[in-house]
Parts: structure tokens; sequence; C-alpha cells
């Protein structure tokens, strides 16, 4: 894996969340995007190589919304940059780890992502993360 690419954090509003987010880090959010297949709207900032993923659940059954509803704002997966998000699930899932996912799928911020279940992980929701390339 290359790096940390992002940390979701789950919120409750975003447009609170940003000014927060705004105010601690000390940096413009630099982009919000909706993803309506995942019923979420999200924002980003940029913290060095890193990222901070800002989600708010867009309805009542997101898995965002119920995150919040069930354990409060806080951190909801850590995100890593793959270089070919294939070849690691193959890796991954040879080694016995639950993907959420049988194939890719687009995430926010022109990403293919796949998710692996927390069970496996030790109790983190992790992202993989491979930017879709032109
Ligand atoms: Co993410």
């Amino acid at each position: 894996m290359v790096r940390i690419e992002h940390i979701g954090i789950a919120v409750e509003n975003l447009e609170d969340s940003i000014a927060l987010y705004e105010q601690l880090l000390n940096t413009p959010c630099y982009k919000t995007e909706t993803v309506e297949a995942e019923k979420v709207a999200t924002a980003f900032f940029r913290v060095g190589e890193s990222k901070i993923e800002l989600l708010q659940g867009s309805d009542a059954d997101s898995v965002i919304t119920k995150f919040v509803a069930k354990k409060g704002q806080g951190i909801h997966h850590i995100a890593y940059e793959v270089e070919n998000i294939q070849a690691e699930m193959k890796r991954l899932t040879a080694l016995g780890f639950e993907l959420l996912n049988t194939e890719p799928k687009k995430g926010a911020d022109n990403k293919l992502v796949c998710f692996l279940h927390p069970k496996t992980s030790g109790g983190v929701l992790v992202e993989l993360c491979q930017e879709i390339r032109p």
C-alpha cells in the first residue's frame, strides 16, 4: 500500500463539520461531492500527503446515517491508496480478508474503491482506493 489516502469521519451535519474542520485544520475544504449510489455527501480537506473525508448520510437508510445513529460522530474508515486495486483485492482475498464488494466501485474524489469487512481487519473498516487514471 502506498500511503494513507484519507481518514473517513462520519458527521451529523456536513455544513457544521466543514466549518469546524476549517478551523481545526486551518485550511479550506477543497471539494464537496455527493455519491448518490452510497447515499453520502462528502467534503475533503488536505493534510500533508493525506486527506480528511467528512461523510454525512444523505438519507435515513444510508450506512453513514445508521452509523451516526448507533455510534455517534467519529472515525468511520481508513483509506489506503493502492497502485492496482484489482491486484490488492486478489491478494487480500487469498489471505482471508473479507471484501465488501467483489468489483471495485466508483467512490468520491475520482477513485475506484473497495471496502474490507471490519471483522477480518481487526475491527477497522478499511477502504482501498486507486486513482482513476484518464
Ligand atoms: Co473514504
